[in-house]
Protein backbone atom coordinates (compact mmCIF):
# COMPACT_ATOMS: atom_id res chain seq x y z
CA UNK A 1 0.00 0.00 0.00
CA UNK A 2 2.39 2.13 0.79
CA UNK A 3 4.32 1.92 -2.64
CA UNK A 4 1.27 2.28 -4.34
CA UNK A 5 1.09 5.99 -2.83
CA UNK A 6 4.43 6.60 -3.60
CA UNK A 7 4.27 5.55 -7.06
CA UNK A 8 0.98 7.27 -8.29
CA UNK A 9 1.23 9.16 -10.92
CA UNK A 10 -1.53 11.33 -11.06
CA UNK A 11 -3.90 13.71 -8.64
CA UNK A 12 -6.93 12.25 -10.17
CA UNK A 13 -5.74 8.48 -8.95
CA UNK A 14 -4.32 9.61 -5.86
CA UNK A 15 -7.53 10.97 -5.23
CA UNK A 16 -9.60 7.76 -5.42
CA UNK A 17 -7.21 5.99 -3.81
CA UNK A 18 -7.38 8.02 -0.69
CA UNK A 19 -11.09 7.80 -0.91
CA UNK A 20 -11.34 3.77 -1.09
CA UNK A 21 -9.15 4.26 2.34
CA UNK A 22 -10.28 7.04 4.38
CA UNK A 23 -13.64 7.15 2.68
CA UNK A 24 -17.02 6.63 4.24
CA UNK A 25 -16.79 2.75 3.49
CA UNK A 26 -12.50 3.17 2.64
CA UNK A 27 -10.56 0.10 3.71
CA UNK A 28 -9.05 2.07 6.57
CA UNK A 29 -12.07 3.41 8.00
CA UNK A 30 -13.38 0.09 8.16
CA UNK A 31 -10.64 -1.33 9.77
CA UNK A 32 -11.01 1.57 12.46
CA UNK A 33 -14.58 0.93 13.25
CA UNK A 34 -13.46 -2.58 14.27
CA UNK A 35 -10.98 -0.65 16.56
CA UNK A 36 -13.05 -1.89 19.81
CA UNK A 37 -12.56 -5.41 18.99
CA UNK A 38 -9.12 -5.19 19.20
CA UNK A 39 -6.22 -5.74 21.40
CA UNK A 40 -4.28 -3.08 23.27
CA UNK A 41 -1.00 -3.51 20.83
CA UNK A 42 -3.63 -4.02 17.65
CA UNK A 43 -4.81 -0.70 18.16
CA UNK A 44 -1.42 0.74 18.32
CA UNK A 45 -0.88 -0.79 15.39
CA UNK A 46 -3.21 0.52 13.21
CA UNK A 47 -2.82 3.89 14.77
CA UNK A 48 0.22 4.05 13.59
CA UNK A 49 -0.52 2.67 10.41
CA UNK A 50 -3.48 5.28 9.88
CA UNK A 51 -0.98 8.27 10.40
CA UNK A 52 1.36 6.93 8.57
CA UNK A 53 -1.14 6.28 5.44
CA UNK A 54 -2.42 9.81 5.83
CA UNK A 55 1.10 11.11 5.59
CA UNK A 56 2.27 9.16 2.33
CA UNK A 57 -0.68 10.47 1.01
CA UNK A 58 -0.14 14.21 1.86
CA UNK A 59 3.61 14.11 0.72
CA UNK A 60 2.61 12.82 -2.56
CA UNK A 61 -0.30 15.22 -3.19
CA UNK A 62 2.26 17.92 -2.60
CA UNK A 63 4.81 16.15 -5.26
CA UNK A 64 2.00 15.73 -7.70
CA UNK A 65 0.71 19.67 -7.17
CA UNK A 66 4.38 21.07 -7.76
CA UNK A 67 4.86 18.67 -10.74
CA UNK A 68 1.51 20.09 -12.55
CA UNK A 69 2.78 23.72 -11.26
CA UNK A 70 6.02 23.54 -12.43
CA UNK A 71 4.85 21.51 -15.77
CA UNK A 72 2.22 24.85 -15.98
CA UNK A 73 5.06 26.96 -15.94
CA UNK A 74 7.15 25.52 -18.75
CA UNK A 75 4.32 25.32 -21.43
CA UNK A 76 2.71 28.79 -20.38
CA UNK A 77 6.26 30.57 -19.81
CA UNK A 78 6.01 34.10 -20.50
CA UNK A 79 9.54 35.58 -20.71
CA UNK A 80 9.29 38.98 -19.25
CA UNK A 81 12.84 40.33 -19.76
CA UNK A 82 11.23 40.88 -23.70
CA UNK A 83 10.44 44.34 -24.77
CA UNK A 84 7.19 45.29 -25.40
CA UNK A 85 6.51 47.91 -28.17
CA UNK A 86 9.42 49.99 -29.70
CA UNK A 87 9.77 53.22 -27.39
CA UNK A 88 11.21 55.21 -29.60
CA UNK A 89 8.70 55.02 -32.91
CA UNK A 90 9.81 59.18 -33.56
CA UNK A 91 7.34 61.10 -35.60
CA UNK A 92 7.64 62.71 -39.40
CA UNK A 93 9.64 65.91 -39.42
CA UNK A 94 6.99 68.75 -39.39
CA UNK A 95 7.77 69.83 -43.07
CA UNK A 96 7.95 66.26 -44.28
CA UNK A 97 4.09 65.72 -43.19
CA UNK A 98 3.48 69.57 -44.47
CA UNK A 99 4.61 68.03 -47.43
CA UNK A 100 2.52 64.72 -47.86
CA UNK A 101 -0.82 66.99 -46.79
CA UNK A 102 -0.23 69.86 -49.23
CA UNK A 103 1.02 66.84 -52.08
CA UNK A 104 -2.23 65.07 -51.33
CA UNK A 105 -4.26 67.75 -51.87
CA UNK A 106 -2.90 68.84 -55.52
CA UNK A 107 -3.27 64.86 -55.89
CA UNK A 108 -6.25 65.52 -55.51
CA UNK A 109 -7.07 67.85 -57.65
CA UNK A 110 -5.29 66.24 -60.67
CA UNK A 111 -1.53 67.70 -60.21
CA UNK A 112 1.33 64.95 -60.67
CA UNK A 113 4.64 65.80 -58.29
CA UNK A 114 7.61 66.61 -60.08
CA UNK A 115 11.30 67.02 -57.92
CA UNK A 116 14.40 68.40 -60.00
CA UNK A 117 17.96 68.56 -59.23
CA UNK A 118 19.30 71.40 -56.57
CA UNK A 119 21.96 72.87 -58.58
CA UNK A 120 20.60 74.29 -61.40
CA UNK A 121 21.67 75.63 -64.54
CA UNK A 122 21.15 79.54 -65.63
CA UNK A 123 18.74 78.32 -68.16
CA UNK A 124 16.15 76.22 -66.08
CA UNK A 125 16.35 78.82 -63.06
CA UNK A 126 16.70 82.13 -65.05
CA UNK A 127 17.03 81.89 -68.64
CA UNK A 128 13.96 80.43 -69.52
CA UNK A 129 11.84 81.82 -66.79
CA UNK A 130 12.04 84.74 -68.95
CA UNK A 131 15.03 86.30 -66.88
CA UNK A 132 17.90 86.96 -69.64
CA UNK A 133 21.01 88.00 -67.72
CA UNK A 134 20.55 91.84 -68.35
CA UNK A 135 17.16 91.28 -66.56
CA UNK A 136 16.68 93.33 -63.16
CA UNK A 137 14.78 90.97 -62.08
CA UNK A 138 17.45 88.51 -61.19
CA UNK A 139 18.35 90.83 -58.29
CA UNK A 140 14.81 89.66 -56.94
CA UNK A 141 16.50 86.89 -55.52
CA UNK A 142 20.57 87.11 -53.58
CA UNK A 143 21.56 83.72 -55.52
CA UNK A 144 24.27 81.28 -54.63
CA UNK A 145 26.26 80.72 -57.17
CA UNK A 146 29.07 78.00 -58.17
CA UNK A 147 32.49 78.82 -60.19
CA UNK A 148 31.06 76.35 -62.89
CA UNK A 149 27.72 79.51 -63.33
CA UNK A 150 25.58 76.92 -62.27
CA UNK A 151 22.93 78.50 -59.28
CA UNK A 152 21.46 76.45 -56.41
CA UNK A 153 18.08 76.39 -57.38
CA UNK A 154 16.59 79.53 -56.20
CA UNK A 155 12.88 78.46 -56.89
CA UNK A 156 11.41 75.37 -58.22
CA UNK A 157 9.73 77.16 -60.91
CA UNK A 158 13.37 75.39 -62.10
CA UNK A 159 10.89 71.83 -61.76
CA UNK A 160 8.21 73.12 -63.86
CA UNK A 161 10.76 74.28 -66.96
CA UNK A 162 12.04 70.52 -66.96
CA UNK A 163 8.46 69.15 -66.57
CA UNK A 164 7.49 71.30 -69.54
CA UNK A 165 10.76 70.37 -71.70
CA UNK A 166 10.31 66.85 -70.55
CA UNK A 167 6.65 65.87 -70.93
CA UNK A 168 5.15 68.79 -73.09
CA UNK A 169 1.97 70.14 -73.31
CA UNK A 170 -0.66 69.83 -71.44
CA UNK A 171 0.58 69.47 -67.83
CA UNK A 172 -0.82 69.51 -64.40
CA UNK A 173 2.02 69.15 -62.05
CA UNK A 174 3.72 70.40 -59.23
CA UNK A 175 7.16 70.77 -58.76
CA UNK A 176 9.07 70.42 -55.26
CA UNK A 177 12.35 70.90 -53.30
CA UNK A 178 14.72 72.39 -51.07
CA UNK A 179 15.51 75.83 -52.63
CA UNK A 180 18.26 78.47 -51.78
CA UNK A 181 18.88 82.38 -51.45
CA UNK A 182 21.31 84.74 -49.06
CA UNK A 183 18.83 85.69 -46.73
CA UNK A 184 18.75 84.60 -43.42
CA UNK A 185 16.21 85.82 -40.35
CA UNK A 186 14.01 84.69 -37.89
CA UNK A 187 11.06 84.67 -41.13
CA UNK A 188 14.34 83.35 -43.70
CA UNK A 189 16.40 80.57 -43.89
CA UNK A 190 18.87 80.04 -46.47
CA UNK A 191 17.68 77.17 -47.28
CA UNK A 192 13.61 76.80 -47.47
CA UNK A 193 10.56 74.32 -49.35
CA UNK A 194 9.02 75.18 -52.19
CA UNK A 195 5.56 74.25 -54.01
CA UNK A 196 5.12 75.33 -56.96
CA UNK A 197 2.14 74.25 -59.39
CA UNK A 198 1.94 74.49 -62.92
CA UNK A 199 -1.56 74.13 -65.13
CA UNK A 200 -0.90 74.55 -68.98
CA UNK A 201 -3.58 73.43 -71.58
CA UNK A 202 -5.67 74.41 -75.27
CA UNK A 203 -6.26 77.58 -75.45
CA UNK A 204 -10.47 76.98 -75.53
CA UNK A 205 -9.74 74.86 -72.00
CA UNK A 206 -10.23 78.59 -70.90
CA UNK A 207 -7.71 78.22 -68.07
CA UNK A 208 -8.37 81.45 -66.46
CA UNK A 209 -7.06 83.65 -63.77
CA UNK A 210 -10.62 83.00 -61.86
CA UNK A 211 -9.25 79.17 -61.77
CA UNK A 212 -5.95 79.91 -60.63
CA UNK A 213 -7.57 81.48 -57.13
CA UNK A 214 -10.16 79.16 -57.03
CA UNK A 215 -7.00 76.14 -56.75
CA UNK A 216 -5.42 78.36 -54.08
CA UNK A 217 -8.18 78.65 -52.27
CA UNK A 218 -9.16 75.24 -52.38
CA UNK A 219 -5.22 74.22 -51.25
CA UNK A 220 -5.27 76.44 -48.32
CA UNK A 221 -8.61 76.21 -47.14
CA UNK A 222 -7.87 72.48 -47.10
CA UNK A 223 -4.51 72.26 -45.43
CA UNK A 224 -5.87 74.90 -42.49
CA UNK A 225 -9.05 73.15 -42.60
CA UNK A 226 -10.97 76.18 -42.19
CA UNK A 227 -12.91 79.38 -44.49
CA UNK A 228 -9.37 81.65 -45.32
CA UNK A 229 -10.53 85.12 -45.95
CA UNK A 230 -8.60 86.08 -48.63
CA UNK A 231 -6.82 88.74 -50.51
CA UNK A 232 -5.15 89.41 -54.10
CA UNK A 233 -2.82 91.88 -54.64
CA UNK A 234 -0.98 92.90 -58.05
CA UNK A 235 2.51 91.96 -58.69
CA UNK A 236 5.34 91.18 -60.46
CA UNK A 237 7.16 87.96 -61.78
CA UNK A 238 9.15 87.75 -64.91
CA UNK A 239 7.21 84.21 -65.59
CA UNK A 240 3.95 85.19 -65.40
CA UNK A 241 1.46 88.44 -66.45
CA UNK A 242 -0.40 89.18 -64.72
CA UNK A 243 1.23 88.01 -61.56
CA UNK A 244 -0.50 88.46 -58.51
CA UNK A 245 0.21 87.92 -54.79
CA UNK A 246 -2.06 86.36 -52.22
CA UNK A 247 -2.57 87.63 -48.78
CA UNK A 248 -4.53 85.36 -46.15
CA UNK A 249 -6.14 87.39 -43.10
CA UNK A 250 -4.58 85.32 -40.14
CA UNK A 251 -5.54 86.24 -36.32
CA UNK A 252 -8.11 88.05 -37.14
CA UNK A 253 -6.39 91.11 -38.12
CA UNK A 254 -2.85 90.64 -39.87
CA UNK A 255 -2.99 89.86 -43.88
CA UNK A 256 -0.25 87.62 -44.50
CA UNK A 257 1.70 87.02 -47.85
CA UNK A 258 1.11 83.38 -48.95
CA UNK A 259 1.89 82.95 -52.50
CA UNK A 260 3.05 84.21 -55.61
CA UNK A 261 1.22 83.36 -58.81
CA UNK A 262 0.10 84.43 -62.49
CA UNK A 263 -0.42 83.31 -66.01
CA UNK A 264 2.58 81.44 -67.82
CA UNK A 265 4.24 84.33 -69.53
CA UNK A 266 3.70 83.57 -73.50
CA UNK A 267 7.77 83.80 -73.52
CA UNK A 268 8.00 81.01 -70.64
CA UNK A 269 6.04 78.64 -73.35
CA UNK A 270 8.34 79.63 -76.00
CA UNK A 271 11.13 78.76 -74.51
CA UNK A 272 9.97 75.25 -73.84
CA UNK A 273 8.54 74.67 -77.73
CA UNK A 274 5.13 75.45 -76.55
CA UNK A 275 2.92 77.85 -78.74
CA UNK A 276 1.45 80.92 -76.75
CA UNK A 277 -1.36 81.04 -79.05
CA UNK A 278 -2.30 77.51 -78.72
CA UNK A 279 -1.40 76.95 -74.55
CA UNK A 280 -2.35 79.27 -72.25
CA UNK A 281 -2.35 78.33 -68.44
CA UNK A 282 -1.51 79.37 -65.13
CA UNK A 283 1.43 78.88 -62.26
CA UNK A 284 1.42 79.62 -58.64
CA UNK A 285 4.40 79.00 -56.25
CA UNK A 286 4.60 79.12 -52.25
CA UNK A 287 7.06 78.98 -49.41
CA UNK A 288 5.71 75.64 -47.53
CA UNK A 289 7.71 76.29 -44.31
CA UNK A 290 6.06 79.38 -44.13
CA UNK A 291 2.43 77.68 -43.98
CA UNK A 292 3.85 74.94 -41.80
CA UNK A 293 5.04 77.97 -39.37
CA UNK A 294 1.29 79.16 -39.63
CA UNK A 295 -0.30 75.55 -38.97
CA UNK A 296 1.85 74.62 -36.11
CA UNK A 297 2.13 78.34 -34.72
CA UNK A 298 5.92 78.99 -34.89
CA UNK A 299 7.59 81.99 -35.42
CA UNK A 300 11.03 80.85 -36.05
CA UNK A 301 11.57 79.17 -39.51
CA UNK A 302 15.44 78.34 -38.65
CA UNK A 303 14.12 75.83 -35.91
CA UNK A 304 12.82 73.57 -38.36
CA UNK A 305 16.70 73.13 -39.63
CA UNK A 306 18.25 73.05 -36.49
CA UNK A 307 17.92 69.89 -36.10
CA UNK A 308 17.43 69.88 -32.04
CA UNK A 309 15.49 66.28 -31.56
CA UNK A 310 14.51 68.43 -27.90
CA UNK A 311 12.58 70.65 -30.11
CA UNK A 312 10.87 68.20 -31.84
CA UNK A 313 10.44 65.95 -29.55
CA UNK A 314 8.44 68.47 -27.45
CA UNK A 315 7.25 70.73 -30.48
CA UNK A 316 3.65 68.87 -30.39
CA UNK A 317 3.95 67.72 -33.44
CA UNK A 318 2.17 64.17 -33.99
CA UNK A 319 2.92 61.88 -37.43
N1 LIG B 1 8.88 81.56 -57.99
C1 LIG B 1 8.23 82.61 -57.26
C2 LIG B 1 9.00 82.87 -56.00
O1 LIG B 1 9.98 82.25 -55.75
C3 LIG B 1 6.82 82.25 -56.92
C4 LIG B 1 5.95 82.10 -58.13
C5 LIG B 1 5.78 80.88 -58.70
C6 LIG B 1 5.30 83.19 -58.71
C7 LIG B 1 4.99 80.70 -59.81
C8 LIG B 1 4.50 83.04 -59.79
C9 LIG B 1 4.35 81.79 -60.36
O2 LIG B 1 8.64 83.72 -55.22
Amino acid sequence: MQDKIKNIESLEELQSLYTATFGKNGTMTLRLREMSKMSADERVELNKENATLRELFKVRQTELEQAALMQKLKTEFVDVTLDTEPKNRGTLHPLTETLSQIGAILESLGYTMWTGPEIEDDWHNFTALNTPSYHPARDMQDSFFLDNGNVLRTQTSAIQIRAMEGNGVPIKMFGVGRTYRKEMDATHSPMFGQIEGLYVDKIDAHITMSDLVATIRTMLERYFERKLEMRIRPSYFPFTEPSIEIDIKWNGDRWLEIAGAGMVHPNVLRNCGVNPDEYQGFAFGFGWDRIAMLKFGLDDIRQFYDGDVRWLKNSGFEA
